[in-house]
């Protein structure tokens, strides 16, 4: 038996909300038919945002969407999505699918979106393509009060009150589809670019995300830092940046065959897993050099863009991303979310990617019809570590499963308290094949009430648009507890979340 040891009374850190932040890019279906279908559409929509959608990732919990992109960001003219629908301009989505963009989505639906989920707002700006003052515009057109060109243009267009950015970022990916840059190239432009995004409210400033590194690349995090870094608590703009983003993808094969979404062996379930858990080790190596020029922490990591990425659905457009969910996603994001929620000392936003439709989405629509995937109801089960206390955990007896190289350790876990008083456990089992005995031992608390409930399946279960209940989330009766001990039966390839009191 697992021993599972949580010491309730030791406070390891705040977890941020924005950990379980979404992606939503203009990028195949994500946008347009997944979020937004316009106003004259069948599908019951509020100011032509799906009502199916908005209440879906409502229910999730979702405390924070970036838009536009991506590779997007870094090729978007805001100006071209704004004022009447039929005058805005088109546009060729180069990066995705060569499909026309028509701006029917622009900044004025963005802010609605995020308005109508009660969510905060992340935009990325464009320096690959755009200019300063383009940037600097975009955000007095969001967020000045006053009399100025660009407010009035926003008031002439609609809107007389200015919406609020939470979050802005500088370009995106810039070693890449951001212009090819080098460090020291983006991180002059980054110093030059974050100038110019000024605070016109009172209320707390915009935080400022600085483009950071792909996946292990730690030479641009050491560069960039080495150029851009300075005291968030500086200077009246508290410094050049608030956070440094890093996006890391789980690819189980080579990038010109992925592997399939759904059809997979037991050995690509292990690799992939193994893969995701690589997630801890980047971090570690990123946070070492994050330490040498901020050992105080005050510079975040944001990993804007991370999820599964497999091969498209059969007969689907290739560039617009669209994949299948599985249990082996739901895996996925249980051991990624543990791990942001044990760093969260230094991990305070984090994006799936992406919402819906794309890639490892929560929702997958098609008409009017909507499925919630595995990975939705992962994060609806961890919705209630968002804003709480991450409390030291650790497992005693957790053995490794796995095939070949790929050994994993059986068990993934994280906890934390919330101000309603509960402790939140999240405990997954990654073998395919046995199912884990565990008991969970509080330090000092002697359990009075314990509930939970749990995500299960085959490895490859899913949801389809006809059998929409495949895989959800379920109560889960099968514990006993007594004193500060509570023990139960974690069945293979699920997800549990444990609320104890
Ligand atoms: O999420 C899909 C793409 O992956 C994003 O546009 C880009 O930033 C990343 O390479």
């Amino acid at each position: 038996m697992a021993k599972l040891f949580i010491d309730e009374k030791e406070k390891k850190g705040h977890i941020s909300p924005e950990i379980y932040g979404l992606f939503s890019e203009h990028l195949g279906r994500c946008i347009y038919e997944g979020l937004y279908v316009g106003e004259d559409s069948d599908i019951p929509n509020v100011n032509g945002m799906r009502c199916d959608v908005v209440d879906a990732l409502k229910e999730m919990k979702i405390p924070l969407l970036r838009w536009p992109g991506g590779c997007f960001a870094d090729e978007y003219h805001w100006k071209d999505g704004i004022g009447p629908k039929e005058t805005r301009k088109k546009m060729i989505n180069t990066h995705w699918g060569g499909v026309v963009e028509d701006n029917s989505f622009g900044t004025h639906e963005f802010f609605e979106l995020c308005e109508q989920l009660g969510c905060k707002t992340y935009v990325n700006g464009n320096v690959g393509s755009g200019t300063v003052q383009e940037m600097s515009e975009w955000v007095e057109y969001i967020t000045f009060d006053g009399v100025s060109p660009m407010a009035d243009l926003r008031k002439k267009n609609g809107h007389e009150k200015p919406w609020k950015i939470d979050y802005f970022g500088v370009g995106n990916e810039n070693w890449g589809c951001g212009g090819n840059m080098t460090p020291e190239y983006y991180a002059n432009l980054y110093r030059r670019y974050q100038t110019y995004i000024r605070h016109y409210d009172n209320s707390a400033p915009i935080q400022k995300i600085c483009g950071g590194a792909d996946t292990e690349d730690i030479n641009w995090t050491r560069r960039v830092l080495d150029t851009c870094f300075a005291s968030p608590h500086k200077s009246e703009n508290h410094g050049y940046m608030d956070l440094l983003s890093l996006h890391y993808y789980t690819v189980p094969g080579p990038w010109e065959h992925k592997g399939s979404a759904t059809d997979f062996t037991e050995e690509e379930w292990y690799l992939t897993l193994k893969k995701a858990l690589r997630m801890d080790d980047l971090l570690n190596k990123h946070f070492a050099v994050m330490d040498q020029y901020d050992p105080e922490k005050k510079i975040g990591m944001s990993v804007d863009e991370w999820g599964c990425w497999f091969d498209v659905e059969p007969g689907t457009n290739p560039g617009f991303l669209y994949q299948q969910n599985t249990v082996r996603d739901a895996l996925v994001a249980c051991t990624t979310l543990n791990i942001f929620n044990k760093k969260c000392d230094r991990v305070r936003l984090a994006c799936l990617a992406q919402a819906v439709n794309v890639l490892q989405s929560v929702i997958l629509t098609e008409g009017e019809k909507m499925v919630k995937t595995p990975t939705y109801h992962v994060l609806h089960m961890y919705r209630h570590h968002q804003d709480a206390d991450l409390v030291s955990s650790f497992i005693e007896g957790n053995k490794e499963v796995g095939s070949g190289e790929s050994m994993v350790a059986m068990l993934s876990e994280s906890a934390s308290v919330s101000s309603d008083g509960f402790i939140n456990v999240t405990i997954g089992n990654l073998s395919v094949s046995e199912d884990a005995p565990v008991e969970i031992v509080l330090s000092e608390k002697d359990i009075k009430e314990a509930s939970a409930s749990i995500l299960t399946g085959n490895m490859n279960s899913h949801n389809t648009f006809d059998e929409p209940e495949n895989v959800t989330e379920k109560e889960f009766t099968g514990m006993t507890y007594e004193g500060r001990a509570l023990k139960f039966t974690l069945p293979k390839n699920s997800v549990m979340l444990i609320r104890i009191r």
